[in-house]
């Protein structure tokens, strides 16, 4: 049987040979682990921040710490989305003003974000200088989070292939729409090739009904495998529920204003495979060792 603990152990002395970032072990010696999954899509306005904002409140719920990251640097709403009065961003971060750990924003109980700014972009793509600004201060952050989950933009960006290069997971979000199954797909690809993933996740939102989304899933996983050699895990489904677009417009998230709707349900029974299926993820360290991943990304060929 996969035993996760010492798999990890093996790899951490064989890191700390190299020279690499360990994992830091708990008190009682098992290492915090955890799972970073980033959201992604390729098309705009699919539900990923929807979706991310949602499952880490329905994950907090569950009993798991959780840290959201709004890797949308410059069109961030992660906050709008949870109506949260932030005080810094991670572009204050990046140009200086103020440290990561001050712009940590308590959610709720369990639940934390990093959010990003919105309406100017400073810090379009991340610069040598701002990923050393970045690595000078990840260690100050030592709260232990069972579970990271970072919204990333529409597109394929640079930042975007960092973020899904350093989770340890990428999940694709898409609608049964053809313009969204081929960005979805298009996303997939080019992240197969710069980071070498093989495996991913699917949510299909917006489905009329569980047969559409197993239909929808079928169709993008046969293809998948069979153009790209990438393998394809169903995460889940939410249905298309005007209750998801009233929870933006009053700005309460849909759990906690409509947690009996069908897209809640929907919303909740993906949290509940993802806590399930948690200690099957692929690990790869502490909150602090992934954004060193993050940081040390395609250093060499990003110029300042
Ligand atoms: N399951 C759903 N049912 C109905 N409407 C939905 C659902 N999910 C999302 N929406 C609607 O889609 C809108 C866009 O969602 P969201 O902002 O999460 O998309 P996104 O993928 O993050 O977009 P972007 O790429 O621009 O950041 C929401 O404001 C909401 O009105
Ligand atoms: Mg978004």
């Amino acid at each position: 049987m996969f035993d996760q603990a010492e798999t990890l152990r093996r790899l951490m002395d064989e890191q700390s040979q190299r020279g690499e970032p360990t994992p830091v072990l708990k008190e009682g010696g098992s290492p915090s682990i955890p799972r970073v999954i980033a959201v992604s899509g390729g098309k705009g306005g699919v539900g990923k921040t929807l979706l991310t904002a949602n499952l880490g409140l329905a994950c907090a719920d569950l009993g798991q710490r959780v840290l959201l990251i709004d890797g949308d640097l410059g069109l961030s709403n992660l906050d709008v989305v949870l109506n949260l009065k932030t005080r810094g961003s991670l572009d204050n971060v990046l140009a200086g003003e103020c440290r990561l750990s001050d712009i940590i924003v308590q959610v709720s109980s369990g639940l934390d974000i990093i959010p990003a700014s919105s309406g100017y972009l400073r810090v379009p793509e991340l610069t040598r200088i701002h990923k050393l600004m970045l690595l000078d201060q990840i260690d100050e952050l030592n709260v232990q989070y069972d579970l990271v989950l970072i919204d990333t933009a529409a597109g394929v960006s640079r930042t975007v292939q960092y973020w899904a290069a350093s989770a340890a997971e990428v999940v694709i979000v898409v609608t049964p729409e053809p313009t969204s199954l081929a960005d979805g797909y298009a996303t997939m690809k080019i992240l197969r090739e710069t980071t070498q993933e093989t495996r991913f996740g699917l949510i299909v939102n917006m489905a009329q009904n569980q047969e559409e989304a197993l239909h929808v899933y079928e169709r993008f996983s046969s293809v998948s495998e069979e153009f790209l050699g990438v393998h394809v895990s169903f995460i889940g489904t939410v249905p298309s529920d005007n209750c998801a677009k009233m929870s933006v417009m009053h700005r309460t998230p849909l759990v906690k204003s409509f947690p009996f709707s069908n897209a809640a349900k929907g919303v909740g029974q993906i949290a509940a495979y993802l806590q399930d299926k948690s200690d099957t993820a692929n690990a790869k360290g502490t909150v602090q060792f992934f954004w060193k991943r993050m940081v040390n990304y395609g250093y060499s060929e990003v110029t300042c």
